[in-house]
């Protein structure tokens, strides 16, 4: 028997202003797109913001339904859409702002599984780390250089 130890870093922003430019601007229309989510159900509203390599922002958020399953996350929403779209194009980096409409949130909040599986796909297509930036409503801004560090030892076409 042997154990293995898997580890991440992640770099935590105390606030957005301490950013560069360039990506505030990027978690701003994160922001932007969360005010703009469909969440009828759950009340927890998130945005995504994507840049990618032609310079093209895409941004989405959470779609819900009232067959709940149905729904669809904030950033795969935005990251099927930059896809299907721009195919050809990388994912340079992706901002992600979360929370409820009846609380604020100032620590950050990560993207969920099923979302970091999505992202990661496109990571390996691109040959590309997508640099990821998420945070709550305010406050803390989370940094992690690719989508694979924080959901390591990754289901992927390799197993197929
Ligand atoms: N949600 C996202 O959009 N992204 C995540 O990473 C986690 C959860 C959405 C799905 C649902 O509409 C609501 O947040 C509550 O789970």
């Amino acid at each position: 028997m042997k154990q293995l130890k898997i580890s991440c870093n992640i770099d935590v922003f105390e606030a957005m202003d301490e950013l560069p430019k360039d990506v505030q601007s990027l978690m701003t229309k994160a922001h932007d797109a969360r005010s703009k989510a469909y969440a009828p159900y759950s009340k927890f509203l998130v945005g995504a913001a994507l840049e990618l390599s032609n310079g093209e922002i895409i941004t989405g958020n959470n779609q819900e339904n009232a067959a709940y399953p149905s729904g669809l996350c904030a950033e795969r929403t935005a990251i099927f859409y930059a896809h299907a779209q721009f195919p050809e194009e990388d994912i340079l980096r992706m901002a992600i702002a979360a929370g409820s409409e009846y609380k604020e949130a100032e620590t950050p909040i990560p993207p969920c599984g099923a979302c970091r599986q999505a992202i990661v796909e496109y990571e390996q297509v691109q040959k590309k780390q997508i640099e990821l930036y998420f945070m709550g409503t305010k406050g803390q801004v989370a940094y992690s250089n690719s989508v694979e560090n924080i959901l390591p030892w990754i289901f992927d076409k390799k197993a197929l």
